[in-house]
């Protein structure tokens, strides 16, 4: 493998037109911090390049929707967004924005010289218009019917449903997403970049990289088997870096031609010798990205880079899939998001605890699901009883028999010996997984050290050695010291809050990575600084607060609500036959082996009865017991995992699926009543 000499990172811009949620994290900020926070541990000569993606219709769509200007959007979320990765530890070397001057002239530059090599092909074609908002419609700025997958919503760019890259003339009937009204095709001019003449250049390049991501290199494959089509370049719109010709006044570059030049740029406004990240071959350059970027990252970037000529093409574009969150996709318009800048309020300190969760279960191959309760058990099962506590037990001991400093170890034995062997392996176990992009992966190795630790501890019971061999303790816990002080180097590029708190309980300044897999990290007689905790645990209560408050602003957006046909007539004798009453919940369980099931004992009026119900996914059981319901009593009882269920409650199922209960009545009533 070739060897290089200094790194671009990047990480995909974000659109500066709402805050941050965790999919963004998980997705290609936190993999990206990871790799750079490993790179500069190894000394190397890396920038982190990342900033705002201001232009583009969903910035516009934004301001429409705000009743304020574009420029106002992106101010108000760019500095949002600034703050809330700073916060979360993830360093960028600069984090620029596209609508700086700088930004403006690369692009524009670029564009020209491309169109100077006679490279972009000048072509009128036919594009919908608004009569209404007098507007040309790209993009986003269309939606209609995907003809890939039918989702009836569809955009001009692309469909979210299928992730099919769709032109607005793809769309089965169009509408405009300003006005709500049947666009008008009109003839305007456009500059486009001839994919399909680049095409055997694209795929020798590609070809060159089938080392990538099974899912990033799939994806590249298939869109050259469907073969590249001409993509315009330029935009009948008015927000965003203009186009600098004659007669193109009211145009402005295509947002996927300028944005990804924003890497360029804010390496130019990082420094002036940014010309080395860009144009030498033994750059390596990277794009972190998700995994609605591939294509132009992989493919329109790359030709654009091609055709100019002067730059390095991007070596590897590790994209992940995506994270849903509770069962559901993550979406900003439904507010089903956990927003960054929120949790940081309302877990302070705890920015690690959310960077292992994240990374613990990043969808790196496949999609993945965030949960609270996983997040919890994260937390609890992993870093507060495997690292913390390793780290906890060590400390504690060393000030309790050592008065804080570290013994010296004497003779080792066969024990001893085994634990530094393995020791010594772990950093290059981990650096091997982060440099391939396995994050999960490395993390886990991470784990195994400590959980090595705690063995090691586990079995050689300094705490009951010390009454009758305290020269065995001294050499046990220089051990435990130096695994100790490994963790606080490794654990860096994913949990750098932590890493430097430990660092600060060793009293020793932070290592790089090369330092780790020594078993002397730490001298005799070194003294630590006072023992306290790395972590602590987060009770049931603080997380069931979170899903609360989840599905309590949680908004059903009209589109998505569908309402399901009416079944046929039945005859009023048909009706008569159900006996239908009012009764009280007097107790709920859980039913075990069976997540959806709740166990209930209802008092029925008639009798006290068991009915099982499928709402445990919306309610726990003190939440229902004392409430009257409305339920179905001379239904046949049925066996569900076991128990007899004698009768159903009336439950209303919304477009979300979710479960809500058909009150009887306003007010309480008798037990028994019939419901007619
Ligand atoms: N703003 C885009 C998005 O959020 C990503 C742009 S990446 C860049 O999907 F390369 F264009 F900068
Ligand atoms: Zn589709």
């Amino acid at each position: 493998m070739k060897t290089f000499k200094r790194y671009t990172v990047t990480a995909a811009l974000p659109y500066a037109n709402g805050p941050l949620h965790i999919g963004h994290i998980a997705g290609c900020y936190l993999p990206a911090d990871i790799y750079v926070r490993y790179l500069r541990s190894k000394g190397r000569d890396v920038v982190f390049i990342c900033g705002s993606d201001e232009h583009g219709v969903p910035i516009t769509i934004r301001a429409r929707k705000e009743n304020i200007t574009p420029q106002q959007v992106v101010d108000k979320y760019h500095n949002q967004m600034k703050q809330t990765f700073e916060e979360m530890g993830i360093a960028f070397s600069i984090y620029s924005r596209t609508s700086s001057p700088v930004h403006h002239k690369t692009a524009s530059d670029i564009f020209m010289k491309l169109y100077n090599k006679g490279i972009f092909q000048e072509s009128v074609t036919e594009q919908y218009y608004d009569e209404k908002v007098g507007q040309f419609l790209a993009d986003r700025y269309i939606t209609g019917t995907c003809p890939n997958c039918g989702n009836p919503n569809a955009y001009g760019d692309q469909c979210e449903k299928c992730g099919t890259s769709l032109s607005p003339l793809d769309l089965k009937n169009p509408v405009s997403a300003l006005s709500g009204e049947k666009p008008v095709l009109r003839e305007t001019k456009n500059w486009f970049l001839p994919l399909d003449k680049l095409q055997p250049q694209i795929e020798a390049y590609i070809n060159k990289h089938s080392d990538w991501k099974p899912n990033v290199f799939g994806q590249c494959k298939s869109w050259l088997s469907q073969g590249l089509q001409p993509r315009a370049m330029t935009r009948d719109l008015d927000w965003g870096v203009k186009v600098p010709l004659k007669g193109a006044e009211n145009k402005v570059l295509y947002v996927w031609f300028d944005a990804p030049i924003g890497y360029i740029s804010a390496t130019k406004e990082l420094t002036k010798d940014w010309e080395k990240y860009w144009k030498d071959e033994d750059t390596r350059l990277i794009h972190f990205i998700g995994k609605d970027n591939i294509v132009f990252h992989c493919i329109i970037f790359p030709s654009v880079l091609m055709c100019d000529g002067d730059y390095i093409l991007p070596d590897n574009v590790p994209a992940n899939e995506f994270l849903n969150l509770e069962g559901e996709k993550i979406s900003t318009s439904r507010n089903w998001a956990v927003w960054v800048h929120e949790y940081l309020l309302d877990f302070p300190g705890k920015q690690d605890v959310m960077r292992y969760a994240l990374c613990a279960n990043a969808p790196e191959a496949k999609d993945n699901d965030f949960t609270w309760k996983d997040f919890q058990a994260r937390n609890n099962n992993e870093l507060v009883a495997i690292l913390g506590n390793f780290v906890h037990r060590t400390q504690v001991l060393t000030w309790k028999y050592f008065d804080g400093k570290i013994p010296h170890a004497e003779a080792y034995e066969k024990s001893d010996l085994f634990v530094m062997e393995e020791l010594s392996r772990f950093p290059q176990k981990i650096a091997d997984s982060i440099e391939t992009f396995h994050f999960r992966e490395a993390l886990s190795e991470l784990m195994n050290l400590a959980r090595m630790g705690n063995k090691y501890l586990a079995d050689n019971e300094p705490w009951k050695a010390i009454t009758h061999n305290p020269k065995r303790v001294q050499t046990v816990l220089n051990i435990s010291q130096q695994i100790c002080a490994n963790l606080a180097v490794l654990m860096k590029p994913f949990m750098p809050f932590t890493s430097d708190k430990l660092s600060k309980l060793l009293n020793v300044a932070p290592l790089n990575w090369d330092a780790a897999g020594k078993a002397t990290m730490l001298p005799d007689g070194h003294k630590l600084s006072e023992a306290t905790m790395l972590f602590e645990r987060i009770e049931d209560e603080t997380v069931q607060k979170q899903v609360d408050k989840l599905h309590a602003s949680k908004t059903v957006s009209e589109t998505t609500k569908t309402v399901a046909p009416s079944k046929n007539t039945i005859a009023f004798e048909d009706f008569e036959k159900m006996d239908l009453r009012v009764g009280t919940i007097v107790n709920a369980e859980k039913v075990s082996g069976a997540d959806k099931l709740l166990k209930l004992t209802v008092n029925t009026g008639i009798d006290t009865r068991t009915v099982v119900s499928g709402i445990a996914k919306y309610y726990k059981p003190e939440q229902i017991i004392g409430k009257q319901v409305c339920l179905l009593v001379n239904l046949t009882p049925r066996k569900l995992r076991g128990i007899e269920s004698q009768g159903m409650i009336l439950m209303a199922e919304n477009a979300d699926g979710e479960l809500i209960f058909v009150s009887p009545v306003k007010t309480e009533t008798d037990n028994g009543a019939i419901v007619k």
